[in-house]
């Protein structure tokens, strides 16, 4: 590297100081048909720790396709994402994929539990991917049970819970092995109003005592409010 190139390459890691995730200029490009079709068209964000910040945009504005990126779960077809210091746009899937158990955790719009197991059961699952050591499980399942307010459902399957306790037992999956960002695609959709501002209380709750950072997607302009910042998303671009 020449010492012109290394400057560069330093100011782009200064720039990047202080910033969970950083997302430069990318791409999504999929073949459909032997046609290429242009999902994400350029896109430029930051994510800071402890931050709770919205993706809005239409059905088919890309939302989902971004998500996917900025977990490991899909590749950009042309820019950079940086994640805690590490590039995922260079990595491959196994790489990726070691990154995603340790430190990322997911919730999907239906709510993705395993549905022959108990609530506790699913909790512990994500746990056993992180690697964590089995005699830490109990104390850490029933903590983050006791934060989505259901300590008293812990031996519940999934269909023997509502729509509401499912997403909070959800919620406590995806945050149960202390991960640094935590993505949440459309999680309110399928609640009403009431449990919808449940789940938000829950998210402001652990971004304060477990100091994640949350990227969601939404559609409902009352949770907008509740948000740190709000990209607004219009045919693979920020607006
Ligand atoms: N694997 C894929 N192959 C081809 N096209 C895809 C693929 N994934 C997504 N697309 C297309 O990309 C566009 C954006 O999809 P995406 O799921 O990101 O939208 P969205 O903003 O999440 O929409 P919604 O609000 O309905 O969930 C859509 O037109 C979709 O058909
Ligand atoms: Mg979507």
């Amino acid at each position: 590297m020449s010492l012109q190139q290394s400057n560069a390459a330093d100011e782009a890691a200064d720039g990047r100081k202080d910033k969970l995730l950083t997302v430069s200029n990318v791409e999504r490009t999929f073949q459909v048909g032997g046609a290429p079709l242009h999902v994400l068209k350029g896109i430029n964000m930051e994510l800071r720790p402890k931050q709770l910040v919205m993706l809005r945009g239409r059905s088919g504005s890309g939302k989902t396709t971004l998500l996917n990126s900025l977990g490991g779960l899909d590749m950009p077809s042309k820019g950079e994402i940086w994640f805690d210091g590490r590039p995922f746009h260079s990595m491959n899937d196994h790489q990726r994929t070691l990154v995603r158990r340790k430190d990322i955790g997911f919730i999907f719009q239906a709510f993705a539990l395993m549905p022959l197991l108990s609530a506790k059961e699913n909790v512990e699952l994500s746990l056993r991917m992180a690697g964590v050591k089995k005699s830490l499980w109990k104390e850490r399942v029933e903590h983050c049970l006791a934060m989505v307010g259901l300590e008293k459902r812990m031996h519940h399957r999934p269909f023997e819970l509502s729509g509401g306790e499912q997403q909070r037992v959800a919620i406590a999956k995806a945050i149960a092995h202390r991960p640094k960002l935590l993505l949440a695609d459309e999680p309110t959709a399928e609640l009403d109003t009431g449990m919808a501002a449940q789940i938000m209380s829950v998210f402001q709750t652990i971004i304060r005592t477990e100091e994640v950072t949350i990227c969601m997607t939404t559609h409902d302009p009352t949770i907008l409010e509740v948000a740190d910042h709000v990209y607004e998303m219009v045919d693979g671009k920020f607006i």
